[in-house]
């Protein structure tokens, strides 16, 4: 194991590559168990939960092969995965376990393979997270769902069928399943409040390269077209909206200036409003977006929902950065029922935070102090680290595998724009 130890105070400035997407590689890479050609990523992240779904993906038949770019450039790698043949049906336990994104896998196999066993992901720390949108959507495709010994059994030796899939809440997930499942459906599928994050529109503009037949992704109603077979394709994985919004966060709290290289602003005009109400100056450029301080930091309200609004994984870099506002703020999370774990963390480096429900109160303090902290999950560790670049003295984050899940070499990053940071042995 190890940890992080980040020097405070010092401000950041230069340019950050913003690597691809991890919510978006990891549907990619699922996506390519619905073809028997192979399916060529670029742009992929260096991170654990990609490798985790590489584990899988060869467990169940895939092969994976390196394109080149395992050099020290920060630029993600292509890699190939070929699903010419699908060996096995089941995604077991002791994957899925590790990565709840493995029930991405559901879909694609129930569509390509007639059925699809996979482990129930089980709760996770920040809620309960269950799976049941996923599976009605896969009912209405006509598959035959059952759940015993902690797996769910997706059939249909015959084939999906198209259908009317309307979710009654926005879930990124089963959208995403749904949408895999539908492109070899037999005739028209129709998806209604789906969801509309970038990372499902990337989905689509995939399989639609692979032969798929999708229109409205990224709307609240997608229609699909079911095909026969869909075919090879090479794609490129979008911009980490989440890694982006996190650096932004940190130019803002260090009074810094960074250039958010690749970082697509529309993919995350809800964090750099609050940005800017908090005190950004936020400039869109060729080829990325600049993040630079006014010299101050205010107080600032905020509720996490579904895209187009601000995104739950947002939600604790910034109450990292109200910490240190000027003026109280009010930071409400509408997603996930647990979302505030890094709350007793944060006060541990001296932030004056109060939580009701679902609701957190923090009022501004005029320094964090340094201690040693530790993370449940992957941003509410970032907001940590975030928290570590202002306090005064050496902060320590333990449990450094959750950073290691979603930011991609988080240490060479920041100390490349100025931060002192240094990865060692727990
Ligand atoms: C995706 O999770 C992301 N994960 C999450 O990012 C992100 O926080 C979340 O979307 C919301 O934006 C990946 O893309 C791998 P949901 P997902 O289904 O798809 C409830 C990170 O830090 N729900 O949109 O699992 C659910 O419990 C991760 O990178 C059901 O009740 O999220 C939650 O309250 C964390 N039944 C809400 O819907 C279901 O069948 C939204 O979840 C499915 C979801």
């Amino acid at each position: 194991m190890e940890k992080l130890i980040i020097k405070g105070g010092h401000r950041l400035e230069g340019t950050v590559p913003i690597s691809g997407a991890k919510n978006s590689a990891l549907k990619l890479m699922c996506a390519s168990l619905l073809s028997p050609e192979p399916l060529t990523i670029e742009n992929l992240p260096r991170l654990a939960d990609i490798t985790t779904l590489i584990d899988l993906l060869n467990h169940l038949g895939v092969t994976v092969t390196i394109q080149g770019g395992m050099g020290g450039a920060l630029k993600g790698r292509s890699l190939t995965f070929d699903a010419g043949q699908i060996n096995d049906t089941v995604a077991p336990y002791d994957i899925v376990r590790k990565m709840r994104a493995s029930i991405l896998v559901l879909g694609p196999l129930v569509a390509r393979a007639g059925e699809a066993i996979v482990s129930l992901p089980g709760g996770c720390a920040i809620g309960n997270r269950p799976i049941d949108l996923h599976l009605k959507a896969l009912k209405a495709l006509g598959a035959e769902i059952d759940i015993a010994e902690g797996y769910v059994r997706a059939s249909a030796p015959q084939g999906l069928k198209g259908g009317k899939i309307r979710f009654p809440f926005v879930s990124v997930g089963a959208t995403e399943n749904a949408l895999m499942a539908a492109t070899l459906a037999k005739g028209t599928t129709i998806i209604e409040n789906a969801a509309r994050e970038p990372e499902i529109a990337d989905l689509a503009a995939c399989l639609n390269a692979m032969g798929a037949r999708i229109e409205g992704a990224g709307h609240e109603t997608i229609t699909i077209e079911g095909v026969d077979q869909l075919h090879g394709a090479t794609y490129s994985v979008m911009p980490d909206r989440v890694e982006a919004g996190s650096y932004a966060v940190a130019a803002l709290m260090t009074r810094g200036n960074l250039f958010l290289e690749g970082a697509k602003a529309e993919h995350m005009q809800a964090t750099l409003d609050v940005l800017e109400e908090a005190g950004g100056i936020i400039t869109v450029e060729d080829g990325g977006v600049r993040v630079k301080s006014n010299g101050h930091i205010k107080g600032f309200n905020v509720v996490t929902q579904p895209f187009p609004g601000l995104a739950t994984d947002m939600q604790a870099q910034l109450m990292a950065l109200a910490c240190v506002a000027e003026g109280a703020s009010v930071i409400t999370e509408a997603i996930f029922e647990n979302r505030f774990m890094h709350v007793p963390e944060l006060c541990r480096l001296g932030a004056d935070i109060t939580v009701t429900g679902s609701s957190a109160t923090v009022r501004g303090v005029k320094a964090l102090k340094a201690a040693p902290v530790m993370a449940t999950d992957l941003r509410a560790s970032m907001g940590l680290a975030l928290a570590g670049l202002v306090a005064t003295g050496e902060t320590t984050v333990n449990r450094l595998y959750h950073l290691d899940r979603g930011y991609e070499r988080l240490e060479e990053k920041l100390r490349a724009v100025g931060a002192v940071v240094d990865r060692v042995p727990a």
